[in-house]
């Protein structure tokens, strides 16, 4: 269960990265688009009519935000509970946390765009977070491995 632990956070990690990745892709689409005269209005954004190769990216960045990633952040904390590592659901329940925030910053954000900075800060809490309990998660696994005598310990037999 430690090294569940310890990908499921590395995962939240690598999401956020992606997630960097996808919103300033899907901009730069947007920014082409309409540089080379696209128009983006309410009514074309309702009927479906913007389009840009990169748009799919912001559609990665919503499914990613509002559906993976919070059920990765879940993972982690009901594996936390079983792994067995000093601090680790109080490290998921931070993660679960900050993902709450994270998604709730993304959607008020067309509302009030201010919001928009403490979700691009949040997003950088919630990575080191998550990469922080990976180390916890790595650490645990890697000494559960070199000493036998851990109960669960895996034992290797050299003949
Ligand atoms: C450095 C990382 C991130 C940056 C720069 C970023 C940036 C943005 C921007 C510019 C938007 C508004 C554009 C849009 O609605 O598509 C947005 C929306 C959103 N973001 Fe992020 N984000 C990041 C990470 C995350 C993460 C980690 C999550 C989830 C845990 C997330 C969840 C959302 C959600 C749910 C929305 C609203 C999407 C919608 O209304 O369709 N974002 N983000």
């Amino acid at each position: 269960m430690k090294v569940v632990y310890k990908v499921l956070a590395s995962l939240v990690a690598a999401e956020v990265a992606v997630q960097a990745m996808m919103v300033v892709l899907g901009d730069a689409g947007l920014f082409k688009y309409v540089e080379q005269g696209g128009v983006i209005d309410k009514a074309t954004a309702e009927s479906g009519g913007i389009q840009f190769p990169e748009f799919f990216a912001f559609v990665v960045h919503g499914v990613n935000g509002m559906m993976v990633i919070p059920v990765i952040a879940l993972l982690l904390l009901i594996s936390s509970f079983f792994a067995k590592i000093p601090g680790a659901v109080k490290g998921a329940a931070l993660v679960v946390l900050l993902v709450v925030v994270q998604v709730s910053l993304g959607l008020l954000g067309h509302q009030i765009p201010a919001l928009g900075a403490l979700h691009g800060l949040n997003a950088l809490l919630l990575f080191s977070a998550a990469v922080h309990a990976a180390r916890r998660g790595r650490g645990a696994a890697n000494a559960e491995v070199s000493d036998p005598d851990r109960p669960g310990a895996r034992v290797e037999t050299v003949v």
